[in-house]
């Protein structure tokens, strides 16, 4: 039997820099009335979409969480000589900070983190987690929608010591393989400036591999991503009062070897119309909406995007199989 928890201690800070909730009907009418149909992978991840992809991650098939972990296990102990003194650590798309409790645990140097994520409940809920585990370590939590710019405001007296630290910003589990490499070369160069020269990028990526492997990993024989897959059309008729019936579309997966990418896709199995407040959008049968690409990279392509991007490869760790790769990257 576990012990009640304590009442959390309030946070000292939060920013909330979240954008209004009317941009995602915008973004989704914009997908919807492409050709062809797509939409943003970010409104896989409500409740229900953040809990499958918990359970994805313990699947047997899909390999890049438990390869990522092992390999970031193992290397701890050279990323805290590397990192000399007082540092301030950010991540993107933190969730349930999971992957971050062994680098807080093992860089003495972390003095202060700053998860960032668009789900605000599970931000505040995972940074009073953390701040109660780790008492001295100032949390700092930023809503935000990370794909844009954020307006960090460092320059306000109550954040100003914190200018002058070295950052890090922490992007694990290949989610930079959601962007295509124009938009991931974009990314990686705020993320530079947002560092400042000498700052580090520590970035999760996964490699190319047979495309057995590849798609099998999201396409699991449990279903679970197929479910994943269909909730965004859930969390969709949610948020913007739209009536899809997400059991009417198929869960698609291919790796396309040209682009060195995975795309999921969900295809109609009838003709449908879907009612949405700002009007109707028509599918025919057998009509697709892609929903992700998973980019998957050669070594020397990451090295690539970071120098367009302003940032040094410092030091690349993978595992045995060369099935992903953890890269230690520093701006110039
Ligand atoms: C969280 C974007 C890294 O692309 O592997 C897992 C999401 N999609 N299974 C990935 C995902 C289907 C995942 N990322």
């Amino acid at each position: 039997m576990t012990e009640p928890v304590p009442p959390a201690p309030d946070l000292t800070l939060f920013l909330d820099l979240a954008p209004d909730t009317g941009s995602m009907g915008s973004e989704v009418r914009e997908g919807l009335t492409d050709r062809p149909k797509w939409l943003p992978s970010k409104y896989f991840y409500d409740a229900t979409g953040s809990a499958l992809f918990d359970r994805i991650c313990e699947l047997e098939e899909y390999y890049p969480t438990r390869t990522e972990q092992a390999i970031i296990d193992g290397m701890l102990p050279e990323l805290a000589r590397l990192l000399e003194g007082d540092v301030v650590l950010l991540e993107y798309g933190s969730g349930s900070s999971q992957k971050t409790r062994q680098l807080l645990e093992r860089l003495p140097g972390i003095r202060t983190y700053v998860p960032i994520d668009i789900s605000k409940e599970h931000l505040l809920t995972a940074g009073r987690a953390l701040q109660m585990e780790f008492p001295h370590l100032e949390v700092l939590p930023v809503c935000a929608d990370y794909g844009q710019q954020i307006p960090f405001p460092w320059h306000e007296p109550h954040l100003s010591h914190l200018r002058h630290a070295r950052h890090m910003v922490f992007f694990p589990g290949s989610t930079i393989g959601n962007f295509t490499h124009p938009e991931a070369i974009a990314f990686l160069g705020r993320m530079a400036s947002l560092v400042g020269p000498g700052g580090f990028v520590l970035l999760g990526a996964d490699l190319v591999k047979e495309t057995g492997v590849l798609e099998a990993a999201y396409d699991d024989a449990e279903g679970v991503t197929a479910a994943f897959n269909r909730n965004i059309l859930t969390h969709i008729n949610r948020q913007l009062g739209s009536d899809f019936d997400p059991q009417g579309f198929r869960h698609r997966v291919f790796y396309d070897t040209v682009a060195d990418r995975i795309e999921m896709h969900l295809v109609a199995d009838r003709a449908m119309e879907v009612h949405f407040p700002d009007g109707p959008i028509v599918l025919d049968v057998g009509e697709s909406i892609r929903t992700e690409y998973s980019h998957k990279y050669r070594i020397e392509e990451v090295a690539a995007m970071a120098d367009e991007a302003g940032l040094d490869v410092a030091r690349v760790w993978t595992d045995e199989r060369q099935w992903f790769s953890v890269q230690l990257l520093q701006a110039r």
